[in-house]
């Protein structure tokens, strides 16, 4: 077994360095002539791709983030309303469907009852289902109209990470094939998402190398009983991930907020030396929202709390006022996610690891739920 995790102590250790493939392999192929092309969409045809007035994505936990991210991205390229749903709820919402609905579920493997009987309900009342799934044949994708596969490879830990990058990648290809085939994506919002695609591995890589560094400050942290994280935009869902991953396998009290929820009440939390993770935007792609995540860092240090900011490279202006501060490689603010959650998973990982744990197999969990 040590060879299958690759002289790694776990395998959510060992996929976790994985992620720099499992990013470039479900790019691979998809790109043709600097635009996005996914095969199975255009099967779907492209009349039918013009006609959707609404996408509605179904998914469960750490898909359900992958989901949220996917969907500021679509909005922005193919300017279709996009709501997340999770599978669990949608069917008793008694939910709007019409011709024009595109139902996208996200599945790592493709077998999660909640969401295969989400899909039924769908599929039932006519509604064109896609399926962003990592595990080939698996009945939701059989079950689909269309099919995307991510391409991370097996993932066996219980806790999901590099299907989850693959997951917000293929949802990113969606978005920018539904843009081209729309008209909604302007040239140059293409091209630089496309060069932001092309340096997705090797920056994937860079924050997987965020380890040693992490692994220092959960060690010095070994003893923490609650954390929270701190994220605008797409960095909300992605704060919801790290604390998900944080409680599925280190079982610590974990919450993630909206930064500008803070306060509308989750401020009266922070306490002397209560540790928050901040992601904070950049401050070239998103001045504004950067600036505001500034002054919630501020508020937070006046009121005792541990920061931990996750900025990119070459921004100092939270170093006055954070304990911490991880670095990631530049990108544009959409791509953000998919380096800034790595940090976040080897947080888990390495207290997971410092109380004990079993990093792989956490108490109470399955790697797929197929009851309802
Ligand atoms: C992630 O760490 C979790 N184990 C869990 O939230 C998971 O993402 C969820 O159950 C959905 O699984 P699926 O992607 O296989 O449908």
């Amino acid at each position: 077994e040590a060879a299958d995790k690759g002289g790694w102590s776990s395998f959510m250790a060992k996929e976790i360095t994985e992620q720099p493939d499992a990013v470039g392999n479900t790019i691979r192929g998809r790109v043709v002539d600097g635009a996005v092309e996914i095969p199975e969409l255009t099967e779907l045809g492209d009349d039918r791709l013009r006609e959707i007035d609404r996408i509605i994505i179904i998914a469960c936990g750490t898909a359900s983030y992958a989901g949220m991210i996917g969907a500021y991205a679509i909005e922005q390229w193919a300017r279709i309303p996009v709501e997340v749903q999770l599978s669990h709820e949608f069917r008793y919402r008694d939910p709007i469907l019409t011709d024009g609905t595109l139902l996208i579920s996200v599945s790592q493997s493709g077998e999660t009852m909640d969401t295969l009987m989400a899909v039924k309900y769908a599929i039932e009342r006519g509604v064109t289902t896609v399926s962003v799934c990592n595990t080939q044949s698996a009945t939701i994708p059989r079950e689909s109209d269309a099919a995307v596969y991510t391409h991370a490879g097996p993932e066996v830990a219980v806790a999901s990470t590099k299907a989850f990058v693959a997951q917000i990648t293929a949802l990113y290809l969606i978005g920018l094939h539904l843009g081209r085939v729309r008209g909604t994506l302007a040239a140059d919002a293409q091209a630089s998402a496309v060069a932001a695609l092309d340096a997705l591995p090797a920056q994937v890589a860079e924050a997987v190398d965020t380890h040693e560094q992490i692994a220092q400050l959960a060690h010095w942290m070994a003893d923490t009983r609650s954390v929270l994280f701190l994220g605008r935009h797409v960095g909300y869902p992605t704060a919801l991930e790290g604390a998900l991953k944080l409680k599925e396998i280190a079982y610590i009290h974990a919450e993630g907020f909206a930064a500008g929820e803070l306060k509308h009440g989750p401020i009266a939390l922070i306490d002397h030396g209560q540790p928050v993770f901040v992601l904070v935007p950049s401050p070239r792609t998103a001045p504004v929202m950067h600036s505001k995540v500034v002054s919630n860092i501020q508020e937070i240090r006046a009121r005792g709390a541990r920061v931990i900011a996750i900025v990119e490279k070459g921004d100092t202006s939270v170093l006055p006022y954070a304990d911490d501060v991880i670095r990631i490689p530049l990108t544009d603010t959409l791509f953000e996610p998919l380096l800034q959650v790595i940090p976040l998973q080897w947080f888990a990982l390495e207290l997971s690891t410092a109380k004990g744990l079993d990093v792989d197999q956490p108490r109470n969990l399955a790697k797929s739920v197929t009851v309802e």
